[in-house]
């Protein structure tokens, strides 16, 4: 079942996002976090991390696995969505670092690291909530366009329009962005307990009115979450237009 929460302004809905998460790690603080990284998702990290110094939420018994990374990009480089993370959120709250888990982009192995990324995540129990953004392409994670709905943690080819996308991070020049990514599957997402996707701003519309009310079709990876039995969608005003 998906459901649909609209909010005025994007900061509403990063905000909504974030207290959804806050309660959920308060009714149960052992619990198991997918966590997503982008643009959409700075305000979520930052109301987290206020509500960690603020009301002293507890990261202590959390663990965490995100669900992408570039390849190619080590960890200590300021490109990599490790060091998002440990910008965002994991440096400024109560979390170990071993219980915080990033695909790893230079594994000597690349294959072998994405099975153990797997089997670390059903040894933890499965992710109980998954954060999610939403590519304009439709992709979830590095899911880019005609991943199997089946598919698990593994290497893909980023789309063109992707590596545009997230150009600025890399200096503004697309032929800077990583070819590849490291994320889960289609179907590693679809193990998620419970999902929440945040989509925000106009250039998102279109992707977000495939994902809700399009046909089911691997050429946009998020209608895939149609299938899911609790995932609830979070969109600004602008993002929903199209619905
Ligand atoms: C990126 C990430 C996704 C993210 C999406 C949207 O490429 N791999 O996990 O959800 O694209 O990013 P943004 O929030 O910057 O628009």
């Amino acid at each position: 079942i998906m459901k649909i929460v609209i909010r005025s302004t994007a900061g509403q809905a990063m905000s909504l996002t974030a207290r959804i998460m806050e309660h959920a790690l308060r009714r149960d603080p052992a619990m198991t976090l997918g966590l997503a990284t982008g643009r959409t998702m700075d305000g979520v990290y930052a109301d987290l991390v206020q509500a960690h110094r603020q009301r002293g939420l507890d990261f202590s018994r959390c663990q965490t696995f995100n669900l992408d990374e570039y390849v190619g990009v080590p960890p200590s480089s300021g490109r990599s969505y490790r060091a998002y993370m440990d910008t965002h959120l994991f440096s400024q709250v109560n979390i170990a670092r071993s219980a915080t888990h990033v695909p790893d982009g230079m594994a000597p192995d690349l294959a072998a690291h994405c099975g153990e990324y797997e089997h670390s995540l059903h040894a933890s129990g499965g992710v109980d909530l998954q954060l999610l953004g939403l590519g304009r392409n439709g992709h979830i994670g590095f899911n880019e366009p005609f991943s199997a709905f089946t598919s698990r943690t593994r290497v893909v080819t980023l789309d063109p329009a992707t590596r545009d996308q997230n150009r600025d991070m890399f200096g503004g020049d697309p032929d800077h962005v990583p070819y590849h990514a490291i994320t889960m599957g289609v179907g590693t997402i679809l193990d998620a307990h419970r999902i929440v996707v945040l989509v925000t701003g106009a250039a998102k519309a279109a992707a977000l009115a495939d994902m809700i009310e399009g046909p089911l079709t691997a050429s946009i990876s998020a209608t895939a979450l149609q299938m899911h039995a609790n995932c609830l969608v979070i969109a600004d005003e602008t993002a929903a237009a199209a619905l």
